[in-house]
């Protein structure tokens, strides 16, 4: 039987997790749009993440990533989409009441924290890899958050086009009513 995949598809997760990579190898595979929030409010800003960070504080950052997310999950009404969220998006309890209205699947996908610090620390766009330490606190209190996602999807050393059939693996046998409340 040919089981539907629900849209959007919202990628959840850490930084360095592939959100974007995933995503777009996802979009690809289903022949569906994809849109990259972070992408989206550095358009909107007119300036990179960081930039937005340093001139106007994470709390401004936070409120233009929302009212960018309200946006995407609005377009995401009229086309089948895969949608890469930032890695803060989903552990800020405000953005889930849209987030399940939109009647989407979201995606944890899990990556072991040591391959997250290696792959972030070859990264210069991340404006909160501060240090180790920091790092390794925030995962810790972000992965209560990031469990709440419908499914989740172990994405730690493959390929994103492995990863991608992982994904729609499992939400092709996700149900809305298996959601946990
Ligand atoms: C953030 C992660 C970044 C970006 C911003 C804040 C976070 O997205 O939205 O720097 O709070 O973890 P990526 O997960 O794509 O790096």
């Amino acid at each position: 039987m040919l089981l539907e995949v629900p849209s959007p598809l919202i990628l959840v997760g850490f930084m360095g997790s592939g959100k974007s990579t995933v995503g777009r190898a996802l979009a690809q595979r289903l022949g569906w749009h994809f849109a990259d929030l972070d992408d989206r409010i550095e358009a909107a800003a007119g300036r990179a993440i960081r930039e937005i960070f340093r001139e106007r504080g994470e709390a401004d950052f936070r409120e233009l990533e929302r009212r960018e997310l309200l946006q995407l999950l609005g377009e995401s009404r009229s086309r089948h989409t895969v949608l890469a969220l930032g890695g803060g998006t989903f552990a800020q309890p405000q953005n889930y009441e849209p987030i399940r209205c939109s009647g989407g699947c979201t995606i944890f996908l899990e990556v072991p924290l040591e391959e997250l610090l290696v792959r972030c620390a070859r990264m210069e766009n991340r404006p909160l890899f501060r240090d180790e330490a920091s790092f390794r606190a925030l995962y810790e209190y972000r992965l209560g958050f990031y469990r709440q996602a419908a499914v989740t999807v172990e994405a730690g050393g493959a390929e994103p086009g492995a990863i991608s059939e992982r994904v729609l693996e499992q939400v092709r046998r996700w149900r809305p009513s298996l959601r946990p409340a």
